[in-house]
């Protein structure tokens, strides 16, 4: 009865549309709807797509069939080559072949909601490059991955409404950065990553309401992204989850800081010493989202950049960082009495966290205990030193002192020139009996005064030379006096005894040969 009635309604109908097209399958209904030829088979309970629809079909609506599968090249075999939009909405596919949408190159719109996919059949889309609108709501997919619609570049539209997502990579939306319209709602989705908007520059459209959202932190950039690029939402988005004072409070009467997390204070170490007199420094490492504000107490007492902490006492407080910060209070010229406990208290919206540290200030005189091991090891190297170096100049003296008389009685032997044969006098010995050594004359033998033995020596020289000539002295080889020799007895006989001439010249200092350098002259 019923599929008389199809026949019937067919054959009624299919004459008006042969005359242009082909022919129109009897579950279906064939008309032009806003200038596009289209055929409409829902709720037939098809399990495929019918045969005999015209190839010149633009726009196909098979909702509500039994479909479950899309196979491979579905469209090919059947000939609608020419389809813009196809609607594939309540069909229960769980299965869509990679190449079922094959040959569809004029397909800009496709709603698939309403199935049983579970996940975007990415590969599928790579047949459909200019699809501009895709549903996909109400399908159980729970998770985005990245670069999902990456083989549809030019969408404007997703709707990914009521899909349980869970989760959405980072990278969801890469490669659709034409996107106009996102529908997120309905989804279990707690939280968006900035890299996941950050995609989305042409976004004039977003509705996620209707998510558990939880507004800490991490939809602090989401929140942010939405205020500054004025992007619409339909129904604003509720906090379900995160702080209790702001839960089920709208994303509209929110300000970003109140997507905030609890500071947290990084402790290296409670414990800061520094010298009685030295700066102290503390610094306290806090994270924080938004930035925290920092605070230092003392005694219960705030303690405030650049103001006074005693009478001739400073306190300073210095940051540096954001959301990792680093604040570092301080106090100068520290004093014993100063020693105890700082506290460090950040906070942002939402909530404060404090850390205190204890100070020791050490007293800088109060003996080796108070100081570090490099300091002790460095005090004592410098005293090593310094003994050394009174024991040096103490042996440079000594050693002056001892040397001092018998270095002049050397002095002369040393100008002393050897170029004339003359044998030069190694050292002062007794065995050459020409020399007369002052210095040992100093010591004369007992009973014996000292210039006495000048006259015992005189002979050496043969008398009738002028004393102050001196010219070479002629004899016996043998007996030819050293210069020296002959100064000292020319000079030793007449003035002063040799032992006191010796002594003279020590007193009058360097030049022991100054007043006879003429007679020296001759020598050489
Ligand atoms: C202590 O800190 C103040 C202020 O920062 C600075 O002017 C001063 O030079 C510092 N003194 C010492 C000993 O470091
Ligand atoms: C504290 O004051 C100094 C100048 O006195 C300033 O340079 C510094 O930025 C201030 N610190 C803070 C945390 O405001
Ligand atoms: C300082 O902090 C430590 C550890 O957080 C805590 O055990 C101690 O009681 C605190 N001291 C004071 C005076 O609050």
């Amino acid at each position: 009865m019923s599929g008389w009635w199809v026949v019937l309604v067919a054959s009624v109908w299919v004459p008006a549309t042969l005359s242009g097209s082909g022919s129109c399958p009897p579950v279906c209904t064939c008309k032009w709807k806003g200038g596009k030829q289209t055929v409409e088979c829902t709720d037939r309970a098809l399990i495929a797509l019918p045969e005999g629809i015209d190839s010149e079909t633009q726009v196909l609506d098979v909702s509500g069939n039994d479909l479950q599968i899309l196979p491979r090249e579905n469209f090919v075999r059947t000939g609608l080559l020419n389809l813009q939009r196809l609607y594939l909405r309540n069909c229960r596919l769980g299965q869509i072949d990679d190449r079922a949408l094959r040959g569809l190159t004029n397909l800009v719109e496709l709603d698939l909601s309403s199935n049983l996919l579970t996940s975007v059949p990415s590969a599928t889309f790579q047949d459909v490059p200019f699809l501009r609108d895709l549903t996909l709501a109400n399908n159980p997919i729970q998770k985005i991955e990245s670069r999902a619609f990456k083989t549809v570049p030019g969408l404007v539209k997703l709707d990914l409404s009521h899909c349980a997502l869970r989760s959405l990579s980072p990278g969801a939306f890469e490669g659709v950065e034409l996107l106009e319209s996102l529908k997120l709602n309905g989804n279990e989705l707690r939280e968006i990553r900035p890299q996941t908007v950050e995609a989305l520059s042409r976004l004039h459209g977003v509705e996620l309401h209707d998510n558990p959202w939880y507004c800490d932190c991490r939809l602090r950039a989401a929140k942010l992204w939405l205020a500054r690029n004025n992007i619409p939402y339909p129904i604003a988005p509720t906090c379900s989850g995160g702080p209790e004072r702001i839960a089920r409070r709208s994303f509209a009467e929110l300000d970003p800081d109140d997507f905030a997390c609890r500071p947290e204070i990084r402790l290296d170490s409670r414990h800061v010493e520094t010298l009685a007199g030295d700066n102290a420094t503390i610094t306290c490492r806090v994270e924080s989202v938004p930035e925290a504000s920092v605070n230092w107490y003392w005694n219960g007492r705030l303690l405030l950049n650049n103001s006074a902490f005693s009478s001739f006492q400073r306190v300073f407080i210095r940051e540096t960082g954001g959301f990792e910060k680093r604040s570092t209070l301080i106090v100068t010229n520290a004093q014993e009495s100063d020693s105890g406990d700082f506290y460090c208290v950040a906070e942002n919206r939402a909530g404060n966290a404090e850390a205190n540290y204890t100070l020791h200030v050490l007293y800088r005189m109060a003996g080796v205990a108070s100081l570090g091991g490099g300091q002790i090891a460095g005090l004592s190297a410098a005293l090593v030193v310094l003994v050394l170096f009174i024991l040096l100049v103490a042996l440079a003296l000594l050693l002056r002192l001892r040397r001092a008389p018998f270095s002049e009685s050397k002095t002369p032997a040393r100008v002393e020139p050897a170029a004339n044969g003359v044998q030069k006098p190694s050292s002062p010995s007794a065995s050459d009996p020409d020399l007369i050594n002052d210095t040992r004359e100093e010591e004369p033998p007992p009973g014996r005064p000292p210039q006495w033995e000048h006259h015992d020596r005189a002979p050496i020289v043969p008398e009738g030379y002028p004393p102050d000539y001196g010219l070479p002295i002629p004899g016996p080889p043998h007996h030819q006096p050293s210069a020296k020799t002959l100064r000292v007895w020319q000079r030793g006989v007449p003035v002063l005894p040799p032992g006191v001439s010796a002594l003279k010249r020590v007193l009058t200092g360097s030049s022991p040969d100054e007043g006879y350098q003429e007679g020296c002259g001759t020598d050489v």
